[in-house]
């Protein structure tokens, strides 16, 4: 019999994650189970940091709102934290300690609110005897197995407002704008927001791309009297030959190096300037894609997540992730999410090595692009 259930959420926010603790919470009471939410994620399940999630007060009048009521962990894989031993940062495997506080506390099943990185931990705890339930959230819409993460719909709203905003601009000063959006190593924002705000070029990192393409595409538009357009660069993008876009490092331990992606639009837009003449200026839309109110596609995803969750563990259905299956609600096996990256704990997930679903060449999304002809750098 069910008892209890905890939350945990780890990685970046998204729309949508308090639509998910609210359909939790309200199935769990209907079928008298409690419910509780770690605090800042995999750092509240090591320092047992949780709070009672009920109906009646925690978790009422948050359906519309960004962020997460209890906090998300961001780079802290608790099968190789860091802690500071003697003055020194050293990586340890603290999960032990998540375990036991987990059986302590006689929690019965946990749900992950995460993408790859966190369903990869998740499927590692599954492999230490814990109960896990995985639900996909990332704006990025790369989890494995899953048609769409949550949060995903609202972060290409938010693109495609900005692509709108820019085309003005574009169109008013003769000007190339170019709007650099997230995703990491896949162009799923990048390719629906094209789509949806009608830009003339967008670069992906699925597709290395070649700027003389871009500079071709551009070209004809002014040899058609359309003196402007708007290009979209995903974060990921990368010329030919040539490397991605690295803001930043942060050692992940044992020899796991984390980056921090951004810059390619700049580079894009400089690119741009040079070649066709026309003055090309870059927006990254950064953390704004991230923040914010959930869009209804993304609070009913988010809804239908949270409480087929909860179905799940009523059934006794563990280590899987709820997923949406040719647009129906499913499960799979969290060994399927997580594909080759087998080493308990010691990939984490997130990096070009994980098991990531990025845009296929044959994916209605890229044929409908060259359909109406963005130029997608090749
Ligand atoms: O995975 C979500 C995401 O917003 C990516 O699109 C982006 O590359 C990354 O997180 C940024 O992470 P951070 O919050 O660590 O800067």
């Amino acid at each position: 019999m069910l008892k209890k259930v905890g939350i945990l959420i780890n990685g970046g926010d998204a729309p949508g994650l308090n639509a998910v603790i609210r359909a939790i919470t309200r199935t769990a009471e209907k079928n008298n189970v409690e419910c509780y939410g770690f605090i800042d994620g995999f750092n509240g399940l090591l320092h047992n940091d949780y709070i009672r999630l009920d109906n009646s007060e925690a978790t009422s009048g948050i359906l519309h709102k960004g962020g997460a009521i209890i906090g998300s962990s961001l780079n802290s894989n608790v099968f190789n934290y860091k802690v500071i031993e003697d003055g020194k940062e050293v990586y340890k495997d603290l999960s032990e300690q998540c375990v036991q506080n987990l059986k302590n506390d006689e929690i019965d099943c946990l749900f992950t609110l995460g993408g790859d990185s966190t369903q990869k931990s998740a499927r590692d705890f599954a492999c230490r005897g814990i109960n896990v339930i995985g639900v996909p959230k990332t704006i990025d819409n790369d989890v494995a197995c899953t048609d769409v993460t949550f949060g995903f719909n609202t972060a290409v709203s938010v693109a495609t407002e900005a692509l709108d905003r820019l085309h003005t601009t574009a169109e008013t000063h003769h000007r190339i704008m170019v709007l650099e959006v997230m995703g990491r190593h896949a162009g799923w924002i990048t390719l629906e927001s094209a789509i949806a705000g009608g830009a003339d070029v967008a670069l992906l990192p699925e597709i290395p791309y070649d700027i003389d393409k871009v500079v071709e595409k551009i070209e004809e538009r002014k040899k058609s009297g359309k003196e402007f357009s708007v290009v979209v660069v995903s974060e990921g993008a990368f010329p030919k030959g040539g490397s991605i876009s690295v803001k930043d490092t942060r050692d992940g331990g044992k020899g796991v190096i984390n980056i921090q992606l951004g810059g390619e639009g700049d580079t894009v837009a400089k690119e741009l300037e040079k070649r066709t003449g026309l003055i090309a200026r870059n927006t990254t839309l950064g953390y704004m894609q991230r923040g914010g109110t959930p869009s209804a596609t993304d609070r009913i995803l988010s809804t239908k997540y949270g409480a087929k969750a909860m179905e799940l563990a009523l059934e006794g259905k563990f280590n899987v992730l709820t997923v949406l299956k040719n647009g129906k609600l499913d499960y799979v096996s969290l060994e399927d999410v997580v594909g080759n990256n087998k080493e308990i704990g010691a990939v984490e997930g997130g990096t070009e090595d994980s098991n990531m679903k990025v845009i296929k060449m044959d994916d209605d999304l890229i044929k409908t692009a060259r359909d109406i002809g963005i130029c997608l750098g090749d």
